[in-house]
C-alpha cells in the first residue's frame, strides 16, 4: 500500500451512445453528466479520486462512435481529478461486446465446454468482438493488464499504487437480452492467474491488496460457476478467497452495501451512471488504507428543480479480511535425563 490512502472512484454502466437519437434524453443524460463532473471537482481532499475504476458498459453497443463520446467524457474527468488514463482500470460489459460478431460462437452448455472455448490463448473470435472495446483502451492510453506472457485489455493483472487489479471478463457469452444465468467468467482464465501468483490467497501475509473488477454479479452467472458440483472449483469461490473487494455493475439497481462472498471478497455492487432519469443512478468512492476499506455513495436525484449528485447515507467502513493466524511453533522436546 501507498503512503497516501488509495481512493478508488468506482464507475460503471456509463453507456455511451444510448440515446442517441432521443433528444430529451440525451439532454437529460447530459445534464446528469455535467453535474457528476461537477460533484467530483468538489469533493474534499480527502476524497479526491487517485485511481477510477469502470466495470464495463461503457458504450451502448460497442461501436467506435460510442467510444469517441466516452473518451470525450473520461478526458473531462481525468482533468477534474487531475489523473490520466494510467490510472484508469476497465472491465467489459455485455454492451462493450459486438453482438453480431457474438453470435458467430454458441454459448456453452457444460462447464466442460465453456472451460474448452475460454482456455488461454483468447480465441479470435473473442478477441475480434471486443476489437472497438480494446482499440478504445489503447488508443486512450489506458494500460493493459497481464496474463500468461501476453498482454489483454479482456481478462488479466496489473498492479497500480502497489494494488493489484484483477480484470475478469464476464461477458465473453452477451449478446441479447437473455444473457442473465447464461455466463460464464473463464476458470481457465483465472488458474493460470493463480499459477503465475498474480492472484494470492488473501489469508497469506504477502498477498498485497487485490481489487477484482467484472461487469456481472456472481449470481448472473450460470450455476456452475457459483457452485460446486463435481471437482471443478467454482470461480466465484475462488475468486473470493482471492481478492478483497470485487466491483461489479450491470443491474442498474440502487446503490447497495456491500456483502461477504465466500467469506472473502468484499462485493461492491456499482449502480448505474447513467442508464435514464428513472434508474436509481449512483457511484461510489472507497479509500483503502492498510487495516480498513471506507467508503461513500453518491446518488442522482433527476426529480427535484436543480437535479445533482448527492450522497446517499453514511461514510462507512469494513475491516480489511484478517491475516491467517500464525500458528505457535512448537518448542523441541527436552530429553529427559537417564
Ligand atoms: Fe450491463
Amino acid at each position: 500500500m501507498p503512503a497516501k490512502p488509495s481512493i478508488l472512484l468506482h464507475l460503471t454502466d456509463l453507456h455511451f451512445g444510448w440515446n442517441a437519437t432521443d433528444l430529451a434524453a440525451t439532454t437529460q443524460r447530459t445534464l446528469s453528466l455535467d453535474s457528476l463532473l461537477q460533484t467530483i471537482k468538489e469533493l474534499p481532499a480527502e476524497w479526491k479520486p487517485t485511481i477510477i475504476c469502470l466495470s464495463g458498459d461503457i458504450a451502448w453497443v460497442g461501436s467506435a462512435a460510442d467510444y469517441q463520446l466516452a473518451k470525450a467524457w473520461l478526458d473531462k474527468l481525468l482533468a477534474c481529478c487531475e489523473l490520466d488514463y494510467s490510472q484508469v482500470l476497465v472491465a467489459a460489459g455485455n454492451h462493450d461486446i459486438v453482438r453480431q460478431e457474438a453470435t458467430y460462437f454458441p454459448r456453452p452448455s457444460t462447464s466442460a465446454e465453456a472451460d474448452k472455448a475460454l482456455r488461454l490463448p483468447i480465441g479470435r473470435a473473442y478477441q475480434y468482438a471486443f476489437e472497438p472495446f480494446t482499440k478504445f483502451c489503447t488508443d486512450s492510453g489506458i494500460l493493459p493488464m497481464h496474463i500468461q506472457e501476453t498482454t489483454s485489455y479482456l481478462v488479466g493483472e496489473r498492479i497500480l499504487d502497489d494494488i493489484r487489479f484483477v480484470t475478469l471478463n464476464s461477458s465473453w457469452y452477451c449478446r441479447d437480452n437473455h444473457d442473465d444465468h447464461q455466463l460464464w467468467l473463464g476458470l481457465p482464465q483465472i488458474q493460470p492467474l493463480v499459477v503465475q501468483g498474480q492472484l494470492e490467497d488473501i489469508e497469506a501475509a504477502t498477498t498485497p491488496l487485490t481489487v477484482v473488477l467484472m461487469h456481472h454479479p456472481f449470481d448472473l452467472l450460470r450455476p456452475e460457476e457459483q457452485r460446486t458440483y463435481d471437482k471443478r472449483p467454482n470461480p466465484r469461490d475462488y475468486v473470493a478467497k482471492r481478492s478483497h473487494l470485487i466491483l461489479t455493475g450491470h443491474t442498474h439497481a440502487r446503490m447497495a452495501r456491500p456483502d461477504t462472498v465466500a467469506a472473502g471478497a468484499y462485493h461492491f455492487p456499482g449502480a448505474a451512471a447513467y442508464a435514464g432519469s428513472d434508474h436509481p443512478n449512483g457511484f461510489r468512492l472507497i479509500r483503502l488504507t492498510p487495516e480498513q476499506f471506507t467508503y461513500c455513495a453518491y446518488e442522482y436525484d433527476a426529480g427535484t428543480d436543480s437535479p445533482t449528485w448527492r450522497p446517499a447515507g453514511a461514510v462507512q467502513s469494513v475491516p480489511r479480511q484478517q491475516l491467517r493466524p500464525t500458528l505457535p511453533v512448537a518448542e523441541p522436546e527436552k530429553k529427559k535425563p537417564l
